[in-house]
């Protein structure tokens, strides 16, 4: 099949599922468009991730669900994975630097049946950011650290401490300052933040982020994925979204939150995302000119999920307890709405390969 023809199918199963959503009235319980209460043993597990880089997270993260383990603990292991993966240059080992060549990170965690919220931004030298931000998350207040303040925390807590700038990292970050120099190129680039909602059986939501922002930063620089309701949100009682692009026009959006309150008013996650992104895009490029990159994730309560992008080469990974791990591309089309199709196993090939081939120093 075509591309476009998967698209047309997407979008066509899209439709139907968009007319038959209606809100769910009680746990476990739906209700159809003729009023029949359909009643559920069980809450349908699932999960969704911005990138393809969240695909093995996304397994790793589908088998604990299938095995009736929580959202929590589902969404912290998938984001660790993305971590520490050492050829992914914009989450966790193999981040890269800033423009001081440190690197430094932002994660966050939220539980949506108590909205607790954790982060860190601006954190060096430890592995797995997404853990010290859901550990934040128990704390009453201080539950957002930065920093230095963020280290002492995360050495108190007895969390593993490593060196996050890789030979990688520093060949991409050298060959950056020469291209600076002698082409004249704007030095910020790559902002593939990895975001995911989570929902397990028990009807749990979580969202946690995981980024080391743009390359070339200035040092200090705070993006919006550890930013509640615009990098992550999650409401066990909605459904969750989140966010990559970049930060600085995302926050002007909130736009995570936008989707979930979409949600609550009835949306299908489909149409909330792309309600949103296509709302924010259009206000910023009216008042500003232009629209930095915005691609959105969400999944609501019942499993459904939905996706939107204002750029061209958003992918992302999805399961859900009725369909196995798969990677999308995301095609947007002109009038804002956005279709996808199962990554090719070449694609898939040919990203790996770019991902790990050696980098030359110019
Ligand atoms: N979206 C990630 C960042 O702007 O840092």
């Amino acid at each position: 099949m075509t591309f476009r023809r998967h698209c047309i199918k997407e979008a066509a199963e899209q439709v139907i599922k968009l007319k038959q959503h209606l809100p769910v009235q009680t746990l476990g319980c739906r209700t159809d468009r003729c009023g029949t209460t359909i009643r559920r043993d069980k809450i349908m597990w699932g999960m969704i991730a911005t990138w393809r880089m969240a695909a093995e997270g996304v397994e790793k993260g589908a088998h604990m669900l299938a095995e009736g383990q929580n959202a929590g603990d589902a969404i912290e292991t998938a984001i660790r994975e993305v971590e520490d993966f050492p050829y992914y240059k914009s989450v966790g080992y193999g981040g890269l630097p800033n423009e001081e060549m440190e690197v430094e990170l932002d994660a966050a965690y939220m539980d949506g049946d108590t909205l607790d919220i954790g982060a860190v931004a601006a954190v060096k030298d430890y592995a797995n950011p997404v853990s010290i931000a859901r550990r934040l998350s128990r704390e009453k207040v201080n539950s957002m650290l930065v920093g230095e303040g963020a280290e002492k925390f995360a050495h108190k807590e007895g969390f593993e401490r490593k060196n996050m700038l890789t030979d990688r990292a520093k060949a991409h970050y050298r060959n950056r300052v020469k291209e600076q120099r002698e082409l004249e190129l704007k030095p910020y680039s790559g902002h593939d933040t990895v975001g995911m909602v989570c929902l397990d059986s028990a009807g749990k939501v979580t969202a946690a982020t995981s980024t080391s922002g743009l390359f070339m930063k200035k040092k200090g620089r705070v993006g919006d994925s550890p930013i509640a309701g615009s990098g992550f949100y999650a409401d066990s009682k909605v459904g969750g979204a989140s966010a990559t692009g970049l930060g600085e026009d995302l926050m002007k959006g909130c736009i995570s939150y936008e989707i979930v309150r979409l949600m609550k008013e009835g949306m299908h996650p489909q149409e909330a995302c792309e309600t949103a992104v296509n709302r924010l895009d259009a206000e910023l490029k009216a008042r500003r000119g232009e629209a930095g990159d915005l691609s959105l994730i969400a999944m609501n309560k019942d499993g459904e999920w939905g996706v939107a992008t204002n750029i061209e080469g958003f992918s992302f990974a999805v399961v859900t307890e009725e369909k196995e791990t798969q990677v999308y591309l995301v095609e947007r089309q002109e009038d804002g709405h956005c279709t996808y199709a199962p990554a090719s196993e070449e694609w898939m090939e040919e990203y790996m390969r770019t991902r790990m081939a050696p980098v030359v120093e110019k």
